[in-house]
């Protein structure tokens, strides 16, 4: 608990050797300077076509109209930054290094992924459909946090439905094609909050990574931190009021056979600002077997990806060392092959 990076005293904060050291990476710049933006309320027709020429091109977009109320959003942002301005004290029952807890508190600086530690203290929650007595081991305090929380999060994976739905439209497949097995499981939520960091240079507040899931919807909050790979770039996600950022998993990779791509992305910290945002994890349930979909298959298109259950590409993935995606190289099919 005392690793917690937004607790420590500024004199304790752990900025030591086994802190990534980002000058290996190269700066976020790019010829294209922002993500494309869908408005949801177009047409559906423009829509599809919008998210589908954004998703083949970037793998990630943002979007704005999508239904979700102002105070909503605003509500999850505010209380997500109660929680992590509790003291310590008020939380510590919500700590954990056991990564098999679906509902813990957490620091990247206590923990090594691919050798390093990040600038990142996370709370992960997880959120059954229908929610129930789901929300048991959830913080009881902020007394509202369980509310707004669920609120937000059955919108929000409202909104990840209707892309797939719509994503599937525009590729010529079933509309329900996502829905059942495939995005059935637990919502899981990361609620990352990244406190201003004495050295942004030498850190990074997440690696470079690729999400394993089908679909994630970021809330990015009000202050940058965000970078998403394109074309060996980095392109600097600016924050857009009401805009969520959506992004493809590597599920969604591997059930189109590459059409749509799952892109790597990671998160610069500042020295000034302390930066909240939440993705909205849509996942498949650990049972589900994925793999290329006979509609993305063809003679002059073989499959590109092996079929696994998902929970064995969760554990398969974890053992792939993350370092050999810092070149902007991950390659999912290649992955693949090797394990
Ligand atoms: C993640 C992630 C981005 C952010 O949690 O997988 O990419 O801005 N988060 O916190
Ligand atoms: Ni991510």
């Amino acid at each position: 608990m005392e690793n917690m990076l937004h607790l420590a005293p500024s004199q304790a904060l752990p900025m030591d050797r086994s802190i990534f050291l980002r000058e290996q990476l190269p700066p976020a710049i790019s010829a294209v300077d922002s993500l494309p933006v869908i408005d949801m309320s177009r047409s559906r027709d423009e829509v599809r076509r919008g998210i589908l020429d954004a998703g083949v091109e970037f793998g990630f977009f943002m979007v704005v109209n999508h239904g979700i109320p102002e105070e909503v959003m605003r509500d999850m942002a505010e209380v997500c930054e109660e929680f992590f301005q509790l003291s310590a004290a008020d939380k510590a029952y919500m700590y954990s290094e056991d990564r098999h807890k679906p509902n813990r508190m957490f620091s990247g600086a206590t923990y090594e992924t691919g050798g390093e530690k990040y600038w990142r203290d996370c709370l992960r929650l997880a959120c059954p459909f229908p929610v129930g007595d789901g929300t048991r081991d959830w913080p009881h305090t902020p007394q509202r946090l369980r509310g707004v929380i669920e609120h937000f999060t059955t919108l929000t994976r409202g909104v990840g439905m209707e892309l797939l739905q719509l994503l599937s439209e525009a590729m010529g497949i079933r509309p329900d094609y996502f829905e059942g097995d495939i995005s059935s499981s637990d919502v899981v939520l990361n609620i990352n909050h990244y406190p201003p960091c004495p050295n942004p240079e030498k850190t990074l507040g997440l690696p470079p990574h690729c999400d394993r899931n089908l679909i994630t919807l970021l809330l990015p909050g009000s202050v940058y931190g965000l970078d998403v790979a394109y074309k060996g770039e980095w392109i600097k996600v600016e924050p857009m009021p009401g805009a969520l950022v959506v992004n493809f998993g590597q599920q969604l990779e591997v059930v189109t056979n590459g059409l749509l791509k799952s892109i790597e992305h990671r998160v610069v910290t500042s020295s000034t600002l302390a930066r909240t945002a939440v993705a909205t994890f849509i996942m498949p349930t650990p049972d589900c077997l994925i793999g290329p979909a006979k509609e993305f298959v063809a003679e002059d298109r073989p499959p590109c990806y092996r079929t696994v259950r998902f929970r064995d590409f969760m554990r398969i993935y974890n053992v792939v060392k993350l370092g050999s995606s810092v070149n902007l190289t991950t390659d999912l099919k290649n992955v693949q092959k090797e394990i």
